[in-house]
């Protein structure tokens, strides 16, 4: 059974479409089959892969409002063993349309149970906001991955987004985890970020996933190409860095209930 996993934080440029988009595709080349839902409308996901944007009629916004299966929306990305249900600008409508109906949390939910069983990872690339979007990807999750920007005030609105992790626990999803907190553009040699991972790793302990995603200009070059950056350069610190977070999931994944 697929295992879905929500890119989230309220924040915006901390590397959500960047880790859902080189994620994706690396869990894809270690063989597993791999959904990726873009649940933003800036839709930077679905261009990352080389979906034109422009031409999507069938994609996230048409499945929250019934008007397409799931299964009528997917395509296939540029990446090996990734497909995706893309987005289009046209998303940013279906939060006031979604505001006055009942079960409005759980329409992404109820929708991916019938290709949940066709993948072994759902990722969901979120919108930066806490609205109906996000918690339609939270209430649907399995677990949540974190990307925090090894910056200033990399902390700020951490917070808030844990308290909203809590609501959705207590209220649309009591099995919802916390797959990791992500510190993602490190660069070894700023003090500032070295003093970011210290002190990230000392109040979350165990929650912090052991891999860094370091600073890397090829994965911020890779998306005009729409290739993910398994494509654009293998060789790059970037593609090891994402490689390497897709083991320790993997790893991670497979040892639970043992
Ligand atoms: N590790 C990295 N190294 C260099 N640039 C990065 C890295 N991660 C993200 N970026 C760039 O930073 C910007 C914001 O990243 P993005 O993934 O779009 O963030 P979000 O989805 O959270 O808004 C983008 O231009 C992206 O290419
Ligand atoms: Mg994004």
């Amino acid at each position: 059974m697929g295992k879905i996993i929500a890119i989230a934080n309220q924040k915006g440029g901390v590397g959500k479409t960047t880790t859902s988009v080189n994620l994706a595709a690396s869990l894809g080349v270690l063989e597993k089959k791999v959904l990726l839902i873009d649940a933003d409308p800036q839709a930077n996901a679905s261009s990352g892969l080389g979906i034109d944007v422009e031409s999507v009629e069938k994609g996230t916004y048409q499945i929250l409002e019934h008007s397409s299966t799931p299964q009528e929306a997917i395509i296939e990305s540029s990446a090996p063993n990734v497909s995706i249900i893309p987005a289009h600008i046209d998303l940013v409508a279906i939060e006031i349309e979604l505001v006055d109906q009942e079960k409005r949390e759980y329409m992404l939910k109820t929708a991916l149970e019938s290709v949940k069983d066709n993948y072994d990872y759902i990722l969901i690339d979120c919108a930066p906001s806490l609205g109906l979007l996000t918690l339609n990807a939270l209430t649907a999750a399995d677990s949540v991955i974190i990307p925090i920007q090894c910056e200033y005030f990399a902390l700020e609105g951490l917070g808030k987004l844990l308290n909203t992790i809590k609501s959705v626990q207590r209220i649309h999803n009591p099995a919802l985890d916390i797959e990791g907190l992500l510190l993602t553009m490190y660069d070894a040699r700023l003090r500032l970020s070295n003093q970011v991972v210290e002190e990230v790793q000392k109040h979350f302990n165990d929650m912090v996933f052991d891999t860094l995603i370091q600073r890397n200009v090829k994965l911020s070059e890779a998306p005009s190409y729409g290739e993910s950056i398994i494509n654009y350069d293998a060789t790059s610190k970037g593609a090891s860095n994402y490689l390497k977070l897709a083991e320790e999931i993997i790893k991670k994944n497979s040892t639970v209930g043992l």
